[in-house]
């Protein structure tokens, strides 16, 4: 049976492995779009100030399940957020109780609320070692700061001048590359060592960037790595429908109030969490491959981190167009749902 005749598909409960879900009333207000169709999700620790400490990241962990609705389940993979002040006794203590999955590595100005994060990769590598040691992932974001590069080759300069000698250093060491945004990226995942993998995000698989740019500027599809040019974008999409274990989703759902985003300097970050599954369904259905999306959701994720695939199911039914609101309203403001720019048809049930 050819994929355009599938109406409904069922497969494991997604899990989302980059997520942030922020604090106080922006956490208690999309929290639920993501605990609704998500089993787990890796959450991202640059809120302010950042998770560094295992005993950070417990209190975060404490405050998002205070914040899940009771007739929900979810259950939150912690990262620690490397300093170059890190210590490899506190990360070791974070890993082997449970309290933390992984450490995520920002190159100090890469992206939102990353100044404190890394500017000197020396620094960091007893973490790193004793990462090895211990079998604990690095979740990077990969993108070198330099303001000479140009802002659309950042992720392939980063892939040479750092995550290439850090993997020599280290080969041991599992490695994420998160939200890739390139063919250059993929190229490198595909022929990579066995303890590396990317996530992809939904709207990298479906904007490229004239959707910023063309006609107007769209600040609702800004976000970090920007997205690049649309041969770019058709190597992601061939990467997420491969099967091939080493890539599997993490949102990057990054909400950001649209008075935070709409001004002459606005925040990069798209928020995708309420209509990421009905928008994966519908990029795979195009590309006819449905039978691999839940590979890419459900499947090499957990292979990766090294945890079981969830046991629950949800079902897509195909059907009239879904709907969705375009915002969602939050106690800190308004925050703007991502629109894909075309109808979605998958909806999710439980
Ligand atoms: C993220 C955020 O807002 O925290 N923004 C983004 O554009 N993706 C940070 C990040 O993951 O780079
Ligand atoms: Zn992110």
């Amino acid at each position: 049976m050819k994929d355009a005749a599938l109406t409904s598909l069922t497969l494991r409960r997604p899990d989302d492995w980059h997520l942030h879900l922020r604090d106080g009333a922006m956490l208690q207000a999309v929290l639920p779009e993501s605990a609704r169709h998500f089993a787990r999700a890796i959450i991202m620790p640059n809120l302010v100030p950042p998770v560094v400490t295992a005993a950070q990241a417990s209190a975060y962990r404490d405050r998002i399940m205070a914040a899940l609705p009771s007739d929900m389940t979810f259950e939150p993979l912690m990262t620690l957020y490397m300093t170059e002040e890190t210590d490899p006794d506190d990360v070791e203590a974070a890993f082997t109780s449970g309290i933390a999955r992984a450490v995520k590595l920002y190159p100090a100005g890469a992206t939102t609320n990353s100044a404190s994060g890394v500017t000197d990769f020396d620094r960091i590598r007893p973490v790193l070692d004793r990462m090895a040691d211990i079998g604990m992932p690095l979740c990077v974001h990969g993108e070198v700061t330099d303001s000479r590069i140009d802002i659309f080759d950042r992720e392939a300069v980063f892939i040479d001048k750092v995550l290439k000698p850090i993997r020599k250093k280290n080969p041991d060491l599992k490695i994420v590359m998160e939200h890739v945004t390139t063919e250059d990226a993929v190229d490198y995942v595909r022929d990579a060592h066995k303890n590396t993998a990317a996530t992809i995000t939904t709207h990298h698989l479906i904007i490229n960037r004239n959707n910023i740019l063309a006609g107007g500027i769209k600040p609702h599809y800004y976000c970090l790595p920007v997205a690049k040019r649309e041969a770019h974008r058709v190597a992601l999409v061939q990467a997420a429908i491969s099967g091939d274990k080493r890539f599997f989703l993490g949102t990057d759902s990054a909400p950001h109030t649209d008075p935070a985003k709409l001004q002459p300097c606005g925040c990069a970050g798209i928020f995708t969490a309420p209509n990421t599954m009905s928008c994966l369904a519908e990029v795979f259905e195009a590309a006819e491959a449905l039978p691999k999306l839940e590979a890419f959701t459900s499947l090499n994720g957990p292979r990766f981190y090294g945890l079981p695939p969830n046991e629950a199911t949800i079902t897509l039914k195909k059907g009239d167009p879904v709907t969705y609101p375009e915002q969602i309203s939050t106690g800190d403001g308004p925050v703007t749902v991502f629109d894909p720019g075309f109808p979605l048809h998958w909806h999710v049930t439980p």
